[in-house]
């Protein structure tokens, strides 16, 4: 066969990228990015009652589940290898103050000890905020001129991460995007005694579309108005940057980019300037997203899930929060 001459050298062709993609068992070896179910986070719901296992519409295979389905599901969890969950809690009613945020019996309070109790082994992360426990649904405390007003509101998510952390948390997730959190819930859960508890922080929250299968699930959409007077405008980077060198600076333990997929760019240069650990929140519409067209016909949902996850932890995050986190684990498994 005759030698392919390199058009602008006019040696022959030396080198072939192509020889390391010839067999399956080399491009293992050659492979540099790996998926491990030990960076996944589970995220489920948890609402009041007994034996209920209700799917959530738009997050097909994803249920709000009772305590004591929570426990079985807990047990899938674990056996797929996912070390950890991320709870969020639907209260039998909610209110103007988010009692059900922080009161001792609160379902996430609640949760977290049957978890605990039932598999000691589990990670389990709470997430801190008060969207899901407030009646006009947004994520802090509004005044009479209905804004979402910050000082008040970090006080109530204080108080929350320390009930949470009362209750047996491993670790607490404040989501709200409120300026000084991080350094308030810091401080308050030193002086309960919560030194050894991390802080993983939502640092760089975008207001995103992204999110509306999860205010479904959650039952958490803003009674009026939007969240973008607290989470972050799509279209700003520096600004992540600076959200985050202010939560490592508060005390954030892990921080984390939300949502992933469309801000990889994000993730990618978070993980350049810090050396934190870094989680990404793959979110519920980007789960929509690839069920919905795996469900049309349109693309292969395991593969999709797979270069997904691919994806984000090839742009530098170690941890991946995930809907697709019990699947993606077995299929690892199954090798
Ligand atoms: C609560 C919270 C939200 C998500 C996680 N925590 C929704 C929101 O901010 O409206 C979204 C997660 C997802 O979409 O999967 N503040």
């Amino acid at each position: 066969m005759a030698q392919i001459i390199h058009p602008v050298k006019g040696l022959p062709l030396v080198h072939r990228p192509r020889r390391l993609r010839e067999t399956r068992a080399i491009r293992r070896m050659v492979r540099e990015t790996r998926l491990d179910a030990s960076a996944f986070i589970f995220p489920m719901f948890v609402v009041p009652g007994e034996n209920v296992r209700a799917e959530i519409p738009p997050m097909p295979g994803n249920f709000q589940v009772s305590l004591d389905i929570l426990i079985d599901e807990a047990t899938e969890v674990i056996e797929a290898g996912v070390p950890a969950v991320m709870l969020f809690g639907i209260p039998d009613s909610k209110d103007e103050e988010a009692t059900g945020a922080w009161a001792e019996d609160g379902i996430i309070q609640r949760a977290t000890r049957a978890l605990k109790r039932a598999h000691p082994e589990l990670v389990v992360i709470a997430d801190t905020c008060l969207c899901e426990y407030m009646s006009h649904g947004h994520c802090g405390v509004v005044g009479e001129d209905g804004r979402v007003e910050n000082d008040a509101s970090v006080e109530v998510l204080a108080r929350t991460a320390v009930s949470q952390a009362r209750a047996g948390a491993d670790m607490v997730a404040p989501s709200d995007m409120m300026d000084g959190r991080i350094g308030a819930i810091r401080e308050v859960l030193d002086q309960e005694g919560f030194s050894r508890v991390p802080i993983m922080s939502y640092a760089a929250k975008y207001a995103t579309c992204f999110y509306g299968p999860f205010r479904v699930a959650a039952e958490s959409a803003p009674a009026f108005g939007d969240r973008r007077s607290y989470q972050m405008d799509p279209a700003n980077i520096r600004e992540a940057l600076r959200e985050v060198a202010l939560d490592i600076e508060e005390g954030a333990d892990i921080i984390m980019v939300k949502p992933a997929l469309p801000y990889l760019d994000v993730i990618c240069r978070v993980r350049e300037a810090f050396d934190a650990p870094l989680a990404a929140y793959q979110v519920s519409g980007e789960f929509a997203m690839i069920k919905a067209a795996a469900q049309n016909g349109w693309i292969d949902g395991e593969q999709a899930m797979m270069e997904v996850l691919t994806s984000i932890k090839r742009a530098g995050a170690d941890l991946i929060l995930t809907y697709f986190a019990k699947d993606a684990a077995r299929i690892l498994k199954a090798g």
